[in-house]
């Protein structure tokens, strides 16, 4: 079986951090949050992975290369534009081949992995399974309707009414019959947003007599695309994840309160500050008069000084400087700087790009 994982799309609701970096590269605990999704095929015995894209070929390539660091083989694949999730999937028939397939959304995570439903796919051989996860607002989402037997009978997108109360998550298994939707008598057709759509392939499949199950995840499963979402796997990941590390060449100063899970990598310092776990440091931190609390992430060459950050993830090259309201559940990008202005006049003074959102 193969892999195919997307890290393409527009990204519009994780804007501004999406203006200058790929989604799929945002790190979470350290890792960006591609690289959980390769690991999860990987753990399933999956290594030839597809990996399809639009933009940021050299930045995707630069961190993940051939895959050796992970143990997988990653084939780039490109997809012109980002017009819809059956596209990715048409536009890799070449890798593809006659192969069965798992089609994983590089912004997705799911605990517990892929193992059981690959086994589960191998072994009543349907066209398709979906993975569902039971939701309290099926009507945001894709949502299956039963027969009997528990196969699929109709796919309906964001319904008003819902007939079950599962939606469908970014995870799926195909064999190669999927193509006969692109190729195929009555093969279908862009939607009105213009995307082909992958329920419009579901329902193909279904309206053509294959067979299509869903089978219900177990653990959770989080679709990272907005900026709660990402926060909330933040939280997940830092709480199944961490454990008690701190480099050789990190300090901690005696008068620093350290509880829970921390991790901290090379040559950070924490000075005279309270730290909470589940808490991820980068490298080349300073934490000094601070406070952090549970469920942050911190990445590499950052500063924080007399300020109070919780449930929050920071990228890298920040410096945060005397900000006496606690910061919370806020995501902040690459090279930002945030402080008190010291002189007067005592006002706000703010340089901030587009799609920025600052609550005071
Ligand atoms: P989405 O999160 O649905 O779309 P998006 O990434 O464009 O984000 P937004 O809606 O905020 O603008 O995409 C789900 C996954 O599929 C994600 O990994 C991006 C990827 N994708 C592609 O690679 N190509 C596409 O054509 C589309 C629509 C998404």
């Amino acid at each position: 079986m193969k892999g195919l994982i997307t890290a393409g799309g527009r990204g519009t609701r994780l804007r501004p951090i999406t203006h200058t970096k790929n989604k799929h590269l945002i790190p979470v605990a350290g890792k960006p949050i591609i690289v959980y999704a390769i690991e999860t095929l990987k753990e399933a015995g999956i290594i030839d992975i597809g990996i399809t894209y639009n933009a940021d070929l050299d930045t995707l390539q630069s961190f993940l290369k051939n895959g050796e660091d992970f143990g997988v083989n990653l084939v780039y694949i490109h997809q012109k534009e980002p017009i819809g999730l059956a596209d990715c999937i048409r536009v890799s028939k070449d890798f593809l081949k006659d192969d069965s397939f798992v089609f994983f959304l590089g912004d997705n995570l799911l605990a517990g992995g892929i193992l059981k439903y690959k086994k589960i796919f191998e072994e009543k051989k349907p066209q398709s399974l979906l993975l569902l996860s039971k939701v309290q607002d099926p009507q945001r989402f894709g949502v299956p309707e039963f027969d009997k037997a528990g196969k699929i009978v109709k796919i309906e997108e964001k319904p008003e009414s819902p007939k079950s109360d599962f939606a469908i998550t970014g995870i799926y298994f195909y064999d190669s019959t999927i193509f006969k939707a692109f190729e195929g008598k009555n093969h279908i057709v862009p939607s009105e947003r213009g995307e082909l759509e992958i329920s419009d392939v579901h329902q193909y499949l279904i309206d053509h007599g294959y067979t299509v199950l869903g089978e219900n995840i177990t653990g959770w499963w989080k679709d990272t695309g907005k900026p709660n979402d990402l926060l909330f796997a933040n939280r997940l990941i830092l709480e199944k994840h961490t454990e008690y590390s701190i480099s050789e060449s990190a300090f901690i100063d005696d008068l620093s309160s350290i509880s829970g899970n921390i991790s901290v990598g090379d040559n950070s310092k924490i000075i005279n500050s309270i730290i909470r776990g589940p808490v991820y440091i980068g490298n080349n931190t300073i934490i000094e008069n601070s406070y952090i609390g549970p469920f942050t992430s911190i990445g590499n060459n950052n500063s924080l000084v007399l300020s109070e950050i919780e449930h929050s993830l920071l990228l890298d090259n920040i410096s945060i400087f005397n900000i006496q309201q606690r910061i919370d559940e806020s995501i902040i990008g690459d090279n930002v700087i945030i402080s008190k202005k010291e002189s007067k006049p005592a006002v706000y003074n703010l340089y901030l790009g587009d799609h920025s959102i600052i609550k005071i």
